[in-house]
């Protein structure tokens, strides 16, 4: 039989002070937990003197209980098993789900949420993302990344544990690992940072819960770029700013047009390495002014630098952040692209006057980063793994960029325009017209591609098209892939009137 966890108390709930007897409450708190499927028929509960000693109460009352439900058929005695909840329970008495999701989808009348929760869009509308077909965008060729010396060190760093890295770890990361990312980016990056600014988050996206948190008030207006990065702009919104749209023409976000539509906005968000979704680098002057707005208007800058790792027709681009004098921009950073996503691991780099408004942020919000794993990287970028890592993806991506942008030219040259393709994993082709991408974009799940539609993008007027990702894309894969693409948008041509 299927070995059980003897203790099972949560499921017994004991007042001491309530008028029910004892025995009462332990038959009720059985009888309600097998009705509900939260205990499971054959399940082995544990002995009458475990249970006594583990709720601390004398053994008659449990034995009482135990007698009521074995002699109402609940439990059942098994030689060599002890007692078990009843095999033959009749099905109508039983649920199938455990409690949790069947008696709340059953209970009637309201059910009120928080007035912002809405305003997020459902996954079912958004096919794509559930899609495992060719152009998903973010995901990394994980075939190419070398997991035997990954799998050493984890080994190495597991053999190693004992009570003190088993407690909870530095709220703000492992010291070895901020102290490994600050060398990182002050010599690729230009970052001016010590390790004790760099913050080790659950991924960008935390990153930008955090930094709202610390910085925002419900109602604070915050430049984004138009298009821009629509989970970073959910979480300003749902977080009950107000997300300024500022255009992005071909030297990354208009910083002149922001300041005319709201000059004393508390922050603007930027991807100036390359922008996404359209993947325009910042000019310089462009850069400069907005650390100049900053600094004159008060203002914070949240530069997410995402992929920059990648820049295929010259050197990667210094950070925004390493020309900014005043200490006005937050600066997000990933291991999602150049490692893996699963990973969760990303940083923050805050300026030396917040960190520690951002110390105790983190503090109410998960305790502090998985300490393992981060040992595991900071050995990983040590050993030097990787910056070889970096080198050959970049590599690796360079060619199936060209590939793609080279077949998507070929073939689909009239209907779009590739845009965005000189860094990253991914680039955008917009659609000439006469097509509307998110319904392309349901119909190409069934063509096993992945497109993520252009659109959503945006906050206003939206341009038509498509993100295509590279990065999982095989060289094999991708003139398959771009033809059905092109069959997809000849086939069916759809009026955007
Ligand atoms: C603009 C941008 N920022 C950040 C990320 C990475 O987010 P995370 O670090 O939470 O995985 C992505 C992933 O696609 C992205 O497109």
């Amino acid at each position: 039989m299927k070995r059980v966890a003897s203790t099972i108390l949560p499921i017994i709930a004991i007042d001491r002070k309530a008028s029910t007897a004892l025995h009462r409450q332990i038959y009720d708190s059985y009888r309600a937990a097998i009705v509900d499927g939260r205990l499971r028929p054959g399940q082995r509960i544990p002995s009458t003197r475990g249970l006594a000693s583990e709720i601390g109460v004398s053994r008659f009352p449990v034995l009482n209980a135990y007698a009521q439900l074995l002699a109402e058929g609940y439990f059942e005695s098994r030689v060599g098993a002890g007692t078990v909840v009843s095999s033959s329970l009749p099905d109508q008495l039983t649920s199938s789900q455990p409690s949790s999701t069947t008696n709340l989808a059953a209970r009637p009348g309201p059910r009120s949420v928080a007035r912002r929760s809405p305003i997020l869009p459902g996954i079912e509308a958004m096919p794509w993302m559930r899609n495992w077909g060719a152009f998903r965008v973010g995901q990394v060729a994980f075939d190419q990344f070398p997991l035997h010396i990954w799998s050493t060190l984890v080994v190495r760093r597991c053999r190693g544990m004992d009570a003190q890295s088993a407690h909870y770890g530095n709220l703000m990361g492992s010291v070895a690992l901020r102290e490994a990312i600050a060398n990182y980016l002050k010599i690729a990056r230009s970052v001016r940072c010590e390790a004790e600014q760099v913050m080790i988050v659950n991924g960008s996206q935390q990153a930008l819960e955090i930094a709202t948190r610390v910085l925002f008030n419900p109602g604070s207006r915050v430049w984004m770029e138009e298009p821009g990065y629509q989970l970073a702009r959910d979480v300003f919104a749902l977080n009950g700013c107000q997300v300024i749209p500022v255009p992005v023409d071909t030297e990354g976000l208009n910083v002149a047009a922001g300041i005319r539509k709201c000059r004393k906005a508390q922050a603007a968000f930027v991807t100036p390495s390359h922008q996404f979704p359209l993947g325009v680098t910042m000019s310089a002057s462009r850069r400069l002014q907005l650390v100049d707005w900053a600094q004159h208007s008060g203002s914070w800058i949240i530069e997410d630098d995402y992929d920059s790792e990648y820049r295929y027709e010259s050197l990667p681009i210094a950070s925004l952040q390493g020309l900014d004098t005043n200490s006005r921009v937050i600066y997000v950073g990933t291991f999602s692209k150049v490692l893996f996503p699963s990973l969760r691991l990303g940083y923050l780099v805050i300026p030396p006057d917040l960190v520690d408004r951002f110390h105790m942020c983190r503090r109410v919000m998960d305790l502090g980063p998985p300490t393992f794993i981060q040992e595991v990287l900071a050995d990983f970028i040590a050993e030097g793994h990787f910056a070889r890592h970096i080198r050959r993806m970049r590599v690796l991506y360079g060619e199936l960029r060209r590939m793609l942008v080279n077949q998507l030219n070929q073939n689909l040259g009239s209907i779009v325009e590739v845009v965005g393709d000189e860094a990253g994993m991914h680039l955008t082709v917009a659609l000439q017209d006469g097509h509307r991408d998110m319904e392309v974009s349901k119909r190409a799940v069934r063509q096993n591609l992945s497109i993520w539609p252009l659109s959503p993008s945006y906050l206003g007027e939206a341009r038509q098209g498509f993100i295509l990702g590279f990065g999982a894309t095989t060289m094999k894969e991708i003139p398959g892939a771009v033809r059905r693409l092109r069959t997809l948008l000849t086939t069916r041509k759809l009026s955007t009137s």
